[in-house]
């Protein structure tokens, strides 16, 4: 065995501290399955007072990063901070003094790309970031290694546990304002849980899944995002009961006939009987489609100390692995070739798709309402399948719910802007693409 492998933590917090478990609970595995010893050299964290539930040598504390970042003895440095600085900072230092980076930050790898990949391919270091899609389900060592001969046509995730949880609780009738309220009680949502709920976290993992899968950057500015922050525990009931669907919030990547990716967060309507219908709480599941291998699924805990830390370090060990067979640094990544970085995918305006869509309308009732709705979306050329209607919610104030035919978004928009300014309409409509998931 070579003289082992020293890893330095920056961030001792959830993530941090799960990690440190699993290196003092599974020591001999980690070296049974790197083939060396892997040991943590020294931790940083702001605050090295406060007990976190797990006993370290205090001599390996410290409240300076840089001194992690500068020890000759740290092969691999792991970056569990958050944010954007200064973790990016910390990254490319670390890079550019040749250690191998792991880190869990999906914001700054989604904003910082090129960046980071191109600094860690200059520098010959690895960067490896299995946590920061999914937590502990490993989807992205299986779209960089198990499904590598695969042209991935589509990719539909539901990666965000908070935004899952929320709509688990609103099909149980809890309103939306109920359902986040629990969430934070219980610890899952962010103090401030704008880019859990309003799809931001979810386009962070997008990003990284789309470069996993198509081989180039993806610019967060290209994806278009929706939250579930404007779904009504009606919406879910209705969907269930009269449509045999549920909505989840997903991310999706996918091919298009015309050399197109499109990449989109937003609520979805997906058939009642789809495995990913069966995705609740806070579970994530990836929905994964190779023209070779067809369909695949991942499923499991998409957060949380010890499975995110789980994550963490099996890229630790993967890399352990590698300096000690002497070829870290060497090993190509896709996501990292030169010409990943070069162009963004050229990614399908979210006017050009095409969908099914639910349209949920809330009206004046008054007679002829849904005849003068169903004319102005036929003057767009769009046909309607279905059509719900429902008593009176308030006096005088009733929901309409239609489904359309396939029809282009950008003729779906126009058509509700009209109806949205007729005075029949109370208030603006919501709107839910339908999607096929194979
Ligand atoms: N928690 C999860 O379930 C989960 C899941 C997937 C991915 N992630 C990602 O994992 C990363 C870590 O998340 P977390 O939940 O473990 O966050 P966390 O509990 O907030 O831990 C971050 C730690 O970093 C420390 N820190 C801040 N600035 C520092 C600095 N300059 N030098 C050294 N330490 C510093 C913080 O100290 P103070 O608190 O004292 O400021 C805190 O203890 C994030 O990128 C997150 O997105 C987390």
């Amino acid at each position: 065995m070579s003289q082992g492998v020293k890893v330095g933590l920056l961030g001792w917090g959830t993530v941090g501290t799960g990690v440190t478990r699993i290196f003092q609970n599974s020591q001999d595995l980690l070296a049974k399955r790197s083939g060396t010893t892997i040991t943590l050299g020294k931790i940083a964290d702001l605050d090295i007072t406060r007990d976190r539930g797990v006993k370290v040598d205090r001599s390996l504390l410290t409240t300076n990063a840089e001194a992690v970042i500068q020890d000759p003895e740290i092969q691999i440095v792991v970056e569990l901070i958050g944010g954007i600085e200064p973790a990016k900072g910390f990254i490319l230092k670390a890079l550019k003094a040749g250690k191998h980076v792991v880190t869990a930050n999906k914001a700054l790898l989604a904003e910082h790309w090129d960046e980071i990949m191109s600094t860690a391919r200059d520098s010959s270091a690895d960067i490896y970031f299995e946590a920061a899609v999914g937590g502990g389900i490993p989807v992205v060592q299986a779209l960089n290694d198990g499904l590598a001969p695969n042209h991935i046509q589509g990719i539909f995730g539901i990666i965000n546990g908070t935004a899952n949880y929320i709509l688990s609780q609103m099909k149980k009738g809890q309103s939306f304002d109920e359902a986040l309220a629990e969430a934070q009680a219980k610890g899952f949502a962010e103090a401030d849980p704008a880019l859990d709920v309003k799809g931001g976290d979810t386009m962070h993992k997008l990003v990284i899944l789309a470069a996993m899968a198509f081989g180039r950057r993806v610019a967060p500015s290209d994806v278009h995002v929706e939250g579930i922050d404007q779904l009504t525990a009606q919406d879910i009931l209705y969907a269930r009961e009269e449509l045999d669907k549920e909505i989840k919030l997903l991310g999706i990547a996918k091919q298009t006939k015309d050399k197109q990716v499109q990449v989109r967060v937003h609520p979805a309507l997906i058939p009642g009987d789809h495995l990913m219908s069966a995705v609740h709480g806070v579970y994530n599941s990836l929905y994964v489609i190779g023209d070779a291998v067809g369909p695949t699924m991942f499923y499991g805990k998409g957060a949380g100390e010890m499975p995110t830390a789980s994550a963490v370090v099996s890229d630790v060990i993967f890399i352990a692995r590698n300096i000690h067979m002497g070829v870290a640094g060497n090993v190509p990544s896709v996501y990292y070739l030169p010409q990943a970085a070069a162009d963004s995918l050229p990614v399908e305006p979210i006017a050009e798709l095409v969908s099914q869509y639910y349209l949920r309308f809330t009206v004046k009732e008054e007679i002829g309402v849904i005849a003068k709705i169903a004319g102005i979306l036929s003057e767009k050329g769009i046909s309607i399948e279905a059509v719900i209607q429902k008593d009176a919610h308030k006096e005088n104030v009733v929901p309409i719910m239609i489904v359309i035919h396939q029809a282009k978004e950008k003729d779906v928009t126009a058509a509700l802007e009209t109806i949205d300014k007729m005075p029949f309409t109370v208030q603006p409509t919501l709107k839910i693409r339908i999607e096929d998931i194979d």
